[in-house]
């Protein structure tokens, strides 16, 4: 994956001072790094996740089909929405994602991080909380799970 790019004026230029070798300072000033997270994920449960690209303010939406569900209720794929750190010198950002699950009254929130390897393998390294509705206060003890998922990048 290509993770700088510049406009074809400011390539030029780069390429007429560089002796033809772009430079990869002035690239990382052309334009901002591409969003960590944004793309198609899938855990070890063989759940699927795609990510859209972050708003100014780190706020992103997307969509979770999961593979297992606590609910009887036949699995539909599901809205999410996150927010996730920015900072262009931040190359492992922390995140977070609520699941507002379409096919059952439950809600599901992740918190992680985006890790990269020293061979470029992407995973999200994530822990979960999932909340089902309790028919009454004295359920309420056994209504939340926590677990964890790893991710890794489809696409
Ligand atoms: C439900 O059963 O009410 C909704 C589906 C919950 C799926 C959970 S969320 C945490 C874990 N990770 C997954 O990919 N799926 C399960």
């Amino acid at each position: 994956m290509e993770r700088w790019s510049l406009t074809p004026p400011l390539a030029l230029l780069c390429s007429i001072f560089s002796g033809g070798r772009l430079l990869p300072v002035v690239e990382a000033a052309a334009k901002p790094r591409q969003a960590a997270l944004t793309g198609t994920w899938q855990n070890e449960l063989g759940s699927t996740m795609v990510l859209g690209a972050p708003d100014a303010a780190g706020a992103f939406r997307g969509t979770y089909k999961t593979a297992v569900a606590a609910s009887k209720k036949p699995i539909q794929e599901s809205p999410l929405f996150g927010t996730q750190h920015l900072a262009d010198h931040l190359e492992q950002p922390t995140f977070g994602f609520a699941v507002n699950w379409t096919f059952s009254d439950s809600t599901a929130v992740f918190v992680g991080q985006h890790f990269v390897d020293a061979k470029g393998k992407e995973t999200l390294e994530t822990t979960w909380l999932l909340r089902e509705q309790a028919e009454s206060r004295g359920e309420d003890w056994k209504a939340t799970r926590v677990g964890r998922n790893i991710f890794t990048r489809v696409e």
